[in-house]
Formats: C-alpha cells, structure tokens, sequence
C-alpha cells in the first residue's frame, strides 16, 4: 500500500515537472533574450504596454506620428519603406521615448520587394523549396536594407476555389507542396542566423481563409475540426516549426466564430498543441470586423473578445489602444494576459536585433536593389515556374529559323501587370516584357501589334490577321490583368477576359503557327483556347524578370519544367474540383458501375455515379502536370517491404529515364493512398517531390524515403495517427498518372 502510494506520488511529481518544464521556444528565444524582456516589461506602465500591441499604417509626414511614437503609443507600423523616414521613427523611439523600444516595421514584401519574382502560385509550380527560399533571402535583403524587418507573408491558406482572387498569393491546393513552401519562404525571410538582414516572417491567415463559400473575398468558411487539422492547420504547424516568427488572423468567421476572437485556434492549437512563442497580429482591421460579423456590439466588445482569444497586436482597430486600459480596469481582460502579448512583441524585437541596430545604412541598403545576382534569380524561378500545357511539337521554336514574328496579345508589353498581385514595390521601369526581350534577341524580325482587353481592340482584328499572314510564326500573349487576382479581386467566370479567344480563333485562320502564352494570377478555364493554338505556356504573373524568361522557355534555351500546384478545370462549373479529393460511394470510374461509359462522352443518363452530365468528372489538367520538351519514363518501381511497422520508413526505388532528345528535368511525385480507414481517406496525397535533372537518353535509380508517420492524419477518436492496414503508393509525373504498388502498414 505504501509503496503503491509513493509509487504514485512519484508519478504526479513527474507529471508536474513536465507540465512546468517551459516549452522550447519556437521561434529560438533564449534565458538572456527573456530576462530582457522581463526587466523591460518591469519597467513599463499599462499605457505603454498597451502601445506596444497597436499598430499604425504610415503615410504622410513623420511629425504625424512623431508625438505617439515619443508617448510609447505605436508598438509597429507598416506601409512606409522609405529609408529615412524609417530612420527618423526609430530615432524618436529610441532616444525620445521613455523606454527606447525600437519599432517593428512591416510591410507586404509577398514575391520580392523591389526584384519580383513570380506570384506565390507560380513559385509553387518550381516545386522547388530551395530556389524559392533563395528568392525570399532576395526579398529580405532589399526590404531590411530599406528599413523593413516584417513582411506579411507566406500566405499559406489552401486554395481549391479559383474563383477567389487569393490563389494567386497562396502555395494552391495541396497540403504537403504547402507546407514544403512555407518552410521554405520562412526560412528565407528570416535567414540562417536572425542577424539585421532578417525579415520576420508573418504566416498567415490563420486559418481556413482560402475556404470562403463561393469562392468571394472575406466570405464564411464551415470547416470541420477534422478539415482543419487534416488539411488547411498542417502548413502553419510546419512553418511554426521552422520558426516563423509571427502569425496573421484571417477575416473569416469558420463554423460561426470569427478567427481574430477564435481562443480554439489561437490558444488551445496555436499556443497549446504547438507551443508558438511568437506574435499574433490581426489582419488589417479584423478585429473591428467582428462588429459586422455580429460577434462583437462594439470596438470595446471586440477589443476584449480579440485579446482574450489570444490576439497580441491590432493592426489597425484601434481597439486596444483606445479600450484595453478601461477593460483591465474592469477586470474583463487581466493584465497578465497584456503582459504575455508584450512579452511576445518584445521577444520578436529582440530576436531581430532592433534594440542592437535600430537603424538602417541607407546607401548599402539602396546598393542591393534589382542587385544583377537578384535579377538572374527572378528570372530563374520565372523559367521554372512556366507550365507547358500542351505542344504539338512546334516548342522549341527554333532561333535560327523563325524568320519575321508577330507578337500580340495584351500581356505581351504590360510591364505593370506581369509583375502580378500585391507587389507594391516593383516598379514597372525594371520590368522585363517578352516584346522587350524578344525585341532584344531578334533584333529587325519582331513586328509588334498591340492589342487590348477591352471590345474596342477587336477593330484591330484585321490588322493583326494582315500582320499574321505576314509573319512565319505568332506569338501571342494572353492573360489577365494584375488586378483580376488579389485581395478581393475574385471572378465567377474564368474564361480570357474580353475578346481574347476571339484573337486566338482569328489568328489561327490566318494558317501561320501561333503560339499562346498565359500570364494570369490564377488557373483559368482555357479549354476552347486549346484547339487555336498548337502550344500554350501557362505562366502564373511571372514577375520583373518574366519577359526573359519566357523567351528562353520557348525558344529552348531553357526546358519547362513547372508543374500545376492547382487543378485546371474545363468549367467554372466543376468549383470545386482537386486531385485529393474523397471517394463517394459510387465513383465515376468504378468499373462495375460504368461498363462501358466513357463520363467524358457526353450527356448521359445512365451510370448513377459521381459526374457531370455535360462535362464529365475530369479537370482539364490535373494537379502537378506540367510538360517538357523531352519525355520521361518510369520502370522498376519497387518498395523495400510488403510491410511496414508504425516507427518505419518506406524506401521506393524506381527507375527515371529522359527518354527524348533534350536535357530536362522531372518533378517526380510521390502519392499514396490510405485504403480504409476511420474515416474516408483522399483517393491520393502528395508526400514527396523532387526535381529531377536529367540528359538527353540519361537513366537514373533513384531511391525516395518516406517516415511512416507520414501518413499519420486526425480519425473519428480525435487523434492524429496512422491508422494499420492497407495503402497504395504512385510515383509518377502528376497525380492522375503511374500504377499503384501496394504495401501494409501494421
Ligand atoms: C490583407 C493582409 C495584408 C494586410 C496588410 C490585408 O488586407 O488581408 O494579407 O497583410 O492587409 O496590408
């Protein structure tokens, strides 16, 4: 009895050592950063401590704000990037304010500062992490030598709605390609080691954003628990683990609750499950939001609700500052709960160095723009981003033989709209059209016809036919503007804006071959387009260095390689259509219930299964296909085991042959599928990629791992685990093709 007794206090004292052990610091604090920050938070009073957590959008004169800076009243602003300005805030802070706490500066540094790279999407379909952490050290260098130590971004929100603009800022549709970009962008902003070149990352929007019904900016989403663990929580579990430094709220309300007043996913999941150190701003005003929401009567209710889910920095409310001190007075909000928020806001300043070099060498820092290393990056990633979605072989164009080409189409000379969505600090005199670089390359056979948008242009038609006939090949440019995609930029219809299609249809009857180039911020609905041009690239907004590198892609110098990180439909219809879809009960192509149905036929009435009488159950393009000008093949693909134990790992060897007449380089991609489990399980998951070089006619065995417990996902018990039993396993060239092996999980 006694020593059960003992026995069990033994256990408790355990227990509640670990439970008081403090957590590893996520974002890499350390016993000297935290006694700073307490000495500091010792001395600081309410007001100030509540400053800290406001923050203000610049704009206008320094003296505007020269007083709440000196007062201790802004803790962060954002949208100012000029250098000296930056300076002058900081000076005030520093040497004027009671405390000298420097500022934190933020601004939307989303694909490059000044040298753009391609929109989020395109640098999805690299399907390269590492090129893409190289473009956000790019972006952090330019933005911390002009004074910005924060930039709002990765936006890691899943997106399977094209209609909704923000796909265009986000990784697209799939899991494992987002998390693996988002380690990527952290760790690119914030650098190896978080010296005055690093740039906080802000991952966000926290969480399930990319879900709003209809595919409408800001709209409700209704995400299950299990969805949101399964799916839209795993990237932000990812980069909190690569140690981002801070977190955004989104504006939707999920299920009912607001995110900015959501304690499930700030505290119990973000701080508790995952132990995240860093700050928690919210979007631009999505406190105050939560009055129209009806989740709040007023900026005090809000205020108060925001703060007690978990919030430690308003962006642009106004409500902590305006109402946090009455509420502590009031009891409604403890002031050990301020306390927490400053201490996370100061362990972010810290970290960063502020309070070591709070300013910032404007001549260095204006040295490093459009930096020509910067540029060739851009452009590079632009190159691997391209998609080739169809080439009946005419791509490569070849440039000794290409004789007088057209170019057109209205992306073809639109240096503002390449560089795509939210890219505030590109400027339009860096960017680098195809016109510009073809003209550059052809020096005499380009004859340049512009062509707009809009119903007007279409007088044009004749002329360009004429000029069609002229030429031995068209190269037209097609797409949407930068302001199509983006915050609240979503359209119900995807088809080419304006007379596009009708260019296409024309051009071709000119009989001359025509070659189609899509810059667009999303995947648009280009089935009719298809037929009218014998190629089409797909490039998402593809950034200052786009109009080289698009050159290059077609004229061979480089081989597409990018792959689509989103499903193309046919139809805007089909919303929402992606690879890792579930399996109903009566799936198009279970073979007993379709004998002899083609679903892609036609209308039908027979079958009674999952499709669409007019339009089948297939996209256009499924998820992570992409074209090359050379062809691979994939033979001896084997597994270690039949069987693999909980703590395992699955080694997949195969055979990659570059099977055509051109160096190039395959994305390989690995999916499984979990047979059966406690739940329905995705007909396939991505969970390995990698890009694959290879020479004309070169053959390689290449051998992939896979931990087990990657494939562990939240069941019915409300656990994340793997579940035993049976899988299959693909590695192909994108998610609709290869042959399954199958193998056991025990
Ligand atoms: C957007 C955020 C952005 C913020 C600051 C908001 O409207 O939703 O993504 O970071 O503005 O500009």
């Amino acid at each position: 009895m006694k020593y059960t007794r003992t026995l069990l206090l033994a256990v408790l004292l355990v227990l509640l050592a670990a439970c008081t052990q403090p957590k590893p610091s996520t974002v890499g604090s350390d016993a000297g950063i935290e006694k700073r920050i307490e000495q500091l938070l010792s001395r600081m009073t309410l007001a100030e401590k509540i400053g800290q957590m406001n923050q203000v959008s610049a704009g206008g004169e320094v003296s505007n704000y020269a007083e709440a800076l000196r007062n201790g009243q802004i803790g962060s602003i954002l949208n100012e990037v000029d250098p000296v300005k930056i300076n002058e805030f900081q000076r005030i802070c520093v040497e004027e304010s009671r405390l000298g706490i420097p500022l934190l500066v933020g601004r939307d540094v989303i694909h490059g500062f000044h040298t753009i790279f391609p929109i989020p999407l395109g640098l999805a379909a690299t399907f390269d992490p590492a090129l893409v952490e190289q473009g956000a050290r790019i972006a952090a260098v330019e933005a911390t030598g002009q004074g910005v130590r924060w930039t709002f971004s990765p936006m890691l929100d899943i997106a399977r709605d094209p209609r909704w603009g923000r796909m265009a800022e986000g990784s697209g549709e799939d899991v494992y390609l987002d998390a693996r970009m988002a380690e990527a962008m952290v760790r690119g902003y914030q650098g190896e080691a978080l010296d005055a070149n690093a740039l906080a990352a802000c991952i966000k929007h926290f969480v399930g954003y990319g879900a709003a019904e209809g595919g409408r900016d800001y709209n409700s989403t209704f995400l299950t628990e299990r969805q949101l663990r399964n799916v839209y929580l795993p990237p932000f579990e990812a980069a909190v683990k690569a140690g981002a430094l801070t977190l955004m709220t989104s504006f939707n309300d999920n299920d009912g609750v607001p995110s900015t007043g959501n304690t499930f996913i700030l505290k119990d999941v973000l701080r508790d499950e995952w132990g995240f150190d860093g700050l928690v701003v919210t979007d631009w005003n999505s406190m105050g939001e939560m009055i129209p929401h009806g989740f709040g009567t007023d900026r005090k209710d809000v205020a108060c609700k925001a703060v007690n889910a978990g919030v430690d920095m308003d962006m642009m409310t106004f409500g902590f500052i305006s109402h946090l001190e009455e509420l502590v007075a009031s009891g409604q909000v403890k002031e050990s709960a301020i306390d927490e928020a400053v201490r996370r806001i100061l362990r972010v300043k810290l970290l960063l160095g502020l309070f070591e070099h709070p300013y910032v060498d404007v001549d260095a820092g204006q040295a490093v723009q459009y930096a020509e290393s910067h540029l060739d990056a851009a452009r590079r990633t632009a190159e691997e981003s391209a998609i080739l979605l169809k080439n009946d072989g005419i791509l490569p164009l070849k440039a000794g033989q290409v004789g007088t080409i057209l170019v057109t189409g209205p992306m073809a000379d639109a240096p503002h709209d390449q560089l795509g969505t939210w890219s505030f600090d590109g400027e339009k005199a860096h960017t680098v059209t195809p016109l510009q670089a073809l003209k550059e390359r052809f020096p005499g056979q380009v004859n340049y016809v512009p062509y707009g948008y809009s119903r007007e242009r279409r007088t044009r038609f004749d002329d360009i036919v004429a000029a069609a006939r002229r030429a031995d090949v068209v190269l037209v440019f097609l797409g949407e503007e930068a302001i199509l995609s983006g915050e609240a930029h979503c359209l119900a219809d995807l088809n080419l804006i304006g007379t596009q299609s009708e260019l296409l249809v024309a051009l071709k009857a000119a009989g001359k071959p025509v070659v189609a180039t899509v810059m667009a911020g999303r995947p648009l609905t280009i089935e009719r387009d298809l037929p009218n041009c014998r190629a089409m690239l797909y490039a998402f907004h593809p950034g200052t260095m786009g109009g080289p590198a698009l050159v290059n892609l077609l004229f061979g110098d480089v081989n597409p390689s990018g792959k689509t990180p989103v499903t193309f439909l046919r139809t805007v219809g089909q919303v929402p259509m992606y690879y890792s879809h579930t399996m109903t009960g009566r799936p198009y192509n279970n073979e007993t219930l379709l004998a002899d149905i083609e679903p892609e036929a036609g209308q039908t009435s027979l079958g009674n299964t999952s499709y669409y009488l007019d339009y089948g159950a297939r996209p256009l393009f499924p998820f992570g296909y992409g074209l090359s000008y050379t062809t691979f093949d994939y033979s001896d693909i084997a597994l270690d085991k039949e069987a693999y134990p909980q703590d395992g790992t699955i080694r997949l060897t195969f055979s990659l042959a570059n099977t055509g007449a051109y160096d190039g380089t395959e994305v390989v991609q690995v999916y499984i599928r979990d047979l059966v489990g406690s739940i329905t399980r995705p007909v396939k998951e991505l969970k390995y990629f990698e890009r694959v070089p290879l020479k004309a006619g070169e053959k390689r065995t290449l051998e992939v791992q896979i931990p087990v417990s990657e494939l562990a996902f939240f069941g019915l018990d409300g656990v994340t685990k793997v579940e035993p039993g049976g899988f299959q396993l693909w590695v192909a060239g994108d998610s609709a093709s290869g042959q399954p092996v199958s193998f056991q999980v025990l």
